[in-house]
């Protein structure tokens, strides 16, 4: 079973056994997927004494737009759970690479009220082994989704909200159904937006280019660390624009980018080669950098990590 490696959840104040970190079926969550979350990762050092939480913070501040949005009443604050999403790494004993999920969500109450005397919001945080996958030599197959990307006037991406990921799992089933690894989703334009769970970015003449984060996208804390870094460390301009799907097929490169995916070369797309259908270069050099960035050797970037140990 999923996250059966993890001994303790945080649930509404308590850190509790996993098998008792319950909801009821009543809750708005469970019944109409009413629920905000993010995702983050933990890194553990070369030496395995220490794990980073990358970009902690601002993962918390995203959690409370995405609150602001669907207008819950923030049951505890970013502070608390930034002390939790560390301590419950630390009482979980994890040394590794983790994966780590606060959320918070409507409880029991009216289904669509939000005010806090007509409905409870509550909020849990899970922590798990994830291994990551920077160091892997395989680019991914992708499809061009015959879904459309959800919509900031019909359910808005830049919230990140439970209930939108039933869409990725639309998208994911199908991909993997007709046999790719992953899918790239267009907006309603027909315009490329993301992935179900990722940012994209390709490169065409030695040059980043991404969907703006109008284009129907959640607002990605690793597409904007990729653009840092990009300038930062490589003195390549990222462009932000409109992509077409086309340009899919005659990109030189191609990745998704996000807190589980990582930086995620895609070699190709609707079984056309993206380049050589090998990781590109760019690909190559950004991926090592954002390695070298989250594990911690680059002190520079130290300020993006907090230590649990
Ligand atoms: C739909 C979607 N887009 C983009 C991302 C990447 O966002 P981030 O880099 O903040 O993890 C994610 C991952 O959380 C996602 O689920």
């Amino acid at each position: 079973m999923a996250g059966n490696a993890a001994r303790y959840a945080w649930l509404n104040g308590e850190y509790v056994e996993w098998p008792e970190a319950r909801i009821h079926v009543s809750t708005a969550a469970v019944l109409t997927g009413g629920s905000v979350f993010e995702g983050l990762r933990g890194y553990s050092d070369p030496d395995e004494r220490q794990v980073y939480v990358f970009r902690l913070p601002e993962h918390l501040t995203r959690l409370r737009q995405s609150m602001k949005i669907m207008r819950m009443t923030p049951p505890y604050s970013s502070e608390e759970l930034a002390a939790v999403c560390a301590e419950l790494v630390v009482r979980n004993g994890f040394r590794e690479d983790v994966q780590i999920r606060p959320t918070v969500y409507f409880g029991e109450g009216g289904l669509f009220a939000h005010t806090p005397d007509k409905i409870d919001t509550g909020a849990f945080v899970l922590a798990t082994p994830r291994r990551s996958t920077l160091d892997d030599e395989q680019g991914i197959a992708c499809c061009v989704s015959a879904w459309r990307r959800l919509a900031d006037d019909v359910m808005p991406p830049r919230v990140k909200a439970g209930a939108n990921y039933q869409q990725s799992r639309l998208v994911v089933v199908q991909a993997t159904v007709d046999g790719y690894d992953g899918a790239i989703i267009l907006n309603g334009q027909g315009k490329v937006a993301e992935g179900p769970g990722a940012c994209l970015m390709i490169v065409r003449d030695g040059r980043p280019i991404l969907p703006p984060v109008t284009a129907g996208v959640l607002e990605s804390i690793t597409r904007s660390t990729l653009i840092e870094l990009f300038a930062a460390e490589m003195g390549v301009q990222a462009v932000e624009r409109e992509v077409d799907r086309t340009e899919l097929y005659v990109a030189d490169e191609v990745l998704f980018c996000g807190s589980a995916w990582e930086v995620t070369p895609i070699t190709s797309v609707d079984r056309y080669p993206v380049g050589d259908g090998t990781i590109g270069p760019l690909t190559r050099r950004i991926r090592r950098i954002y390695r070298d960035v989250v594990r911690g050797r680059l002190p520079q970037y130290k300020h993006w990590l907090t230590p649990v140990y």
